[in-house]
């Protein structure tokens, strides 16, 4: 018998509801953002975002249902992300999951957000094949809130080998498109404005790039900053060319840094297998570089599409059906958890 599971996800600005089946077939994906809320503010409003959610979360449940063509009393079990993530975001998700949960009187499960983003890779294509052996796999983790390399030996055998030591990853991206005032979230503009520019136009800092699996974005943005600054241009924001020029200079600098970290991991700890996760998977040139450099070296790239790289509830439902299977449902009293761990 075919499991259905709805799973829901509210962590941060994006809220999610989706049906998957068995772990693997899709069956709806819907994603409601709320971005045109925080952009005026240039990031997250966290009070904003509770506020949206509370707003969207129904509708957004109702028409993963419809899309998926179920109804309530199809469904096997109720996923739900309780951490790591923005507080009241995440209450309102676990609140919608326990209610169904509970009226349904079917199983909840609690998923950990950075889980997830990796498990999306358990929802990509040559499933049967792939996920036959599928461990163990490297997985570059990188996100808005999170830059980790982490050695998955199977299902909840994680060992974290390398993390952030100041920002993450898309934090950086956010973090220099604000003070280029080209707009928020920055990853996709700057991924999008870079397609323009040159990426060997300057040579901006590498920081720790052959220094252990440690990453740190901070110098990146401060180089950025500093280039600006003796441009003399800070009171008219750089234009044209000159713009494209730094974001794309600047996206490769944090590309090489990741692509050059996860291979040298890949070697040195022997895996055959990457999988890139996280909202920056997204970013078009770290998933042509990943792959270029991969290939060279005989290891495979499991790569999700865009919508399961940025914040979806697919996801989840992907995490939680292998909890599920070994039995691990949540009790109603599962908290969410501002800071979770992986
Ligand atoms: O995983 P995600 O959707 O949410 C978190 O769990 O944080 O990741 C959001 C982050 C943001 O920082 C955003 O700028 C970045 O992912 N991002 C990208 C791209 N698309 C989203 N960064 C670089 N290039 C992209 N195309
Ligand atoms: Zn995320």
């Amino acid at each position: 018998m075919a499991v259905l599971i709805l799973s829901i996800e509210t962590s941060c600005d994006e809220t999610a509801a989706a049906v998957v089946k068995d772990g693997q077939e899709i069956l709806s994906n819907i994603i409601s953002s709320q971005v045109e809320f925080h952009k005026k503010y240039g990031g997250i409003v966290p009070e904003i975002a509770s506020r949206k959610h509370i707003e969207m979360i129904n509708p957004i449940i109702q028409e993963a249902l419809d899309t998926a063509k179920v109804t309530f009393k199809d469904l096997d079990a109720v996923a739900v992300t309780h951490g790591p993530g923005l507080i009241g975001s995440l209450i309102v998700g676990l609140s919608a999951a326990k209610s169904i949960a509970y009226a349904l009187n079917i199983p909840l499960i609690g998923v950990n957000h950075l889980e997830a983003h990796i498990y999306a890779n358990f929802l990509i294509s040559n499933f049967e094949y792939r996920i036959s052996n599928i461990f163990p796999f490297l997985s570059l983790l990188v996100s808005g809130g999170h830059t980790m390399l982490v050695l998955v030996e199977g299902h909840r055998k994680y060992k974290v080998i390398g993390r952030t030591r100041d920002d993450a990853a898309g934090e950086a991206f956010d973090k220099v498109a604000r003070f280029l005032n080209i707009g928020y979230p920055g990853g996709p503009i700057i991924d999008k404005m870079s397609k323009e520019g040159n990426p060997k136009a300057i040579n901006f800092t590498r920081p720790m790039i052959n220094d252990g699996f440690d990453f740190s974005f901070s110098g990146i943005k401060t180089a950025v900053v500093n280039h600006i600054n003796k441009l003399s241009v800070v009171s008219c924001s750089p234009k044209g060319e000159l713009l494209v020029n730094i974001v794309a200079s600047f996206q490769q600098a944090i590309v090489d840094v990741l692509v050059t970290k996860t291979i040298r991991a890949a070697k040195q700890y022997n895996y055959k297998n990457i999988a890139l996760a996280g909202g920056v998977s997204a970013n078009s040139c770290l998933r042509a570089n990943l792959e270029e450099k991969a290939k060279k070296e005989k290891l495979d790239v499991m790569i999700p599409p865009l919508v399961l790289c940025t914040d979806n509830a697919a996801m989840v439902g992907a995490r939680a059906y292998y909890l599920l299977k070994e039995g691990k449902t949540s009790s109603f009293d599962l908290e969410a958890v501002a800071n979770l761990r992986l």
